[in-house]
């Protein structure tokens, strides 16, 4: 039977790649999108699309009323940066939509998709190396906000939390992606958004559950 997986985020960027990177290795892919702009590029190459903002609660509902059967991976890859204040300098607000986007809507997508995932099936959460606590400690030269860094690290609990309610019947992972030249890059990106989806596709085998992972190193990070 043909595997199948769910990628949110998936016109532009990683997302993207992802999907070309699963249609490639013979996945139905469902790709979740925000506007209806990219459904024709999605389309073509092999994706049924899907449109829902994460940010909001009525994604729940689109995903509960497509026509999606079952699923082996739900990969959780739409992610928002913001700006670039320092803490003290950016509004309550700020915080509170990176939140709304990188973890509530995880957890929306995996709420609206958790019972169509089928045994032993796999949730990635698109993490960052900024959600880890000693990542971060030990890099205090890098520059990334901190309201994303704190989204990250949420949603690293996130993951970890459904870990241990839920290891009986899924796998939940968080990844760092690696370094990716996409929009949201950092000031050290290298990886095309092609090679990043590829090394993500090369780690399903690998990947334990409950633990963060760099698929570049294809090694575990500390959380
Ligand atoms: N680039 C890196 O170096 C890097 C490193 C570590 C982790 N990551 C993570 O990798 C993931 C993908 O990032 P990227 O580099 O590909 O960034 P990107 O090019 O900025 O893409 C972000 C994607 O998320 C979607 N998105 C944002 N808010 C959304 C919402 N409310 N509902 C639905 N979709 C939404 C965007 O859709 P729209 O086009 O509609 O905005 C876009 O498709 C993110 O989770 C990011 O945190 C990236």
């Amino acid at each position: 039977m043909d595997k199948s997986v769910l990628i949110t985020g998936a016109n532009r960027g990683l997302g993207f790649a992802l999907v070309e990177t699963f249609v490639n290795n013979g996945y139905i892919v469902y790709a979740l999108i925000r506007s209806e702009d990219s459904r024709q590029a999605l389309e073509k190459v092999g994706a049924q699309v899907l449109i829902g903002d994460v940010s909001t609660n009525e994604v729940i509902t689109s995903i509960e009323t497509a026509h999606i059967q079952s699923l082996d991976i739900i990969i959780n890859n739409a992610g928002v940066a913001g700006s670039g204040e320092q803490t003290l300098d950016y509004s309550p607000d700020v915080l509170s939509k990176t939140l709304e986007t990188n973890v509530v809507g995880s957890f929306r997508v995996i709420k609206a998709l958790a019972s169509r995932l089928k045994q032993d099936g796999l949730i990635i959460n698109v993490s960052s190396r900024f959600g880890s606590f000693q990542f971060t400690k030990e890099n205090t030269h890098r520059h990334c906000t901190s309201h994303y860094k704190i989204s990250k690290a949420a949603l690293n609990m996130l993951t970890l939390s459904l870990h241990l309610e839920y290891k009986d019947k899924f796998k939940t992972v968080a990844i760092h992606p690696g370094e990716i030249m996409t929009s949201m890059k950092s000031g050290d990106a290298q990886l095309s958004p092609e090679k990043a989806a590829a090394n993500i596709f090369d780690c399903l085998d690998i990947f334990e559950s409950g633990r963060l992972y760099s698929t570049t190193t294809k090694q575990e990070m500390n959380w």
